[in-house]
């Protein structure tokens, strides 16, 4: 298993984005994963493409922007030129799910179809060889500092192994409520990629929440075995 953290700047302080950023990659952040929300498809409101743009100017590592819009075929492009590296967009609001994330792959970044905690593993079944990954909620999207979600589990071992059936080594991520009380147990259903905002920036210290998390996370893929197939190497930068 290749694990990567990806702290969630939702819960950092919006006037300090920036040393919010460097705090977590000293702590070993592999991406920062930016929350985008659009009033419509979540009932809250957050940044759009030129925070994006700012925020990969001061980033070292990739940025992981999760779209929690409505229409995100309108909106694809602009994240992809603000710098996102990797783009994830709903199952839920995508009639043609397929030709939204060749759009994705074609501008030349990695591509992920998210599912709520209601939609079934099953809507990605047209979709499981192109995805480059998938993100499973582990809330409902919207807010951070929820409540992980424990159904949610079997939807992380049911996503890996559809992505296992279809050959695709593509990770899979999960976001909401991942803290060092929860993050053994989605590593041990298949989850690789590991979305943290309040663990991260909700803590003291941010940049040593983040690399005990991740220390946690890579001892227990250790102990398990990291049973899964190999991996294919991590998203790069753009
Ligand atoms: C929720 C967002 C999450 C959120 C996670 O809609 O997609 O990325 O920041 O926050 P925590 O880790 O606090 O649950
Ligand atoms: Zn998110």
């Amino acid at each position: 298993m290749n694990i990567r953290l990806a702290p969630s700047i939702l819960a950092a302080d919006f006037a300090a984005l920036g040393s919010a950023i460097a705090a977590a990659e000293r702590g070993g952040a592999d991406l920062i994963h930016v929350d985008v929300m659009d009033g419509q498809f979540v009932p809250n409101i957050t940044i759009g493409p030129p925070v994006v743009r700012s925020l990969h100017r001061v980033a070292t590592v990739p940025l992981d922007v999760h779209l929690m819009i409505a229409e995100p075929d309108r909106y694809v492009e602009a994240f992809v030129n603000a710098g996102a590296g990797m783009l994830s967009v709903h199952v839920e609001v995508l009639p043609h799910l397929k030709r939204t994330l060749g759009v994705i792959k074609r501008l030349g970044v990695k591509a992920g179809a998210v599912l709520n905690p209601d939609t079934p593993v099953g809507a990605l079944a047209d979709v499981t060889r192109e995805v480059d990954f998938v993100l499973v909620m582990t809330v409902n999207p919207g807010f951070g500092g929820q409540t992980f979600l424990a159904s949610a589990e079997s939807k992380i071992r049911e996503a890996r192994r559809l992505l296992d059936e279809a050959g695709n080594a593509a990770p899979v991520e999960v976001d909401g409520g991942i803290d060092l009380q929860t993050v053994r147990q989605v590593v041990s259903a298949g989850a690789e990629i590991l979305v943290a905002g309040s663990a991260v920036f909700g803590a003291a210290d941010p940049e040593a929440a983040a690399r005990e998390l991740k220390a946690v996370a890579v001892a227990h893929a250790a102990a398990i075995g990291g049973s899964a197939a190999p991996r294919r190497p991590v998203p790069g930068p753009r």
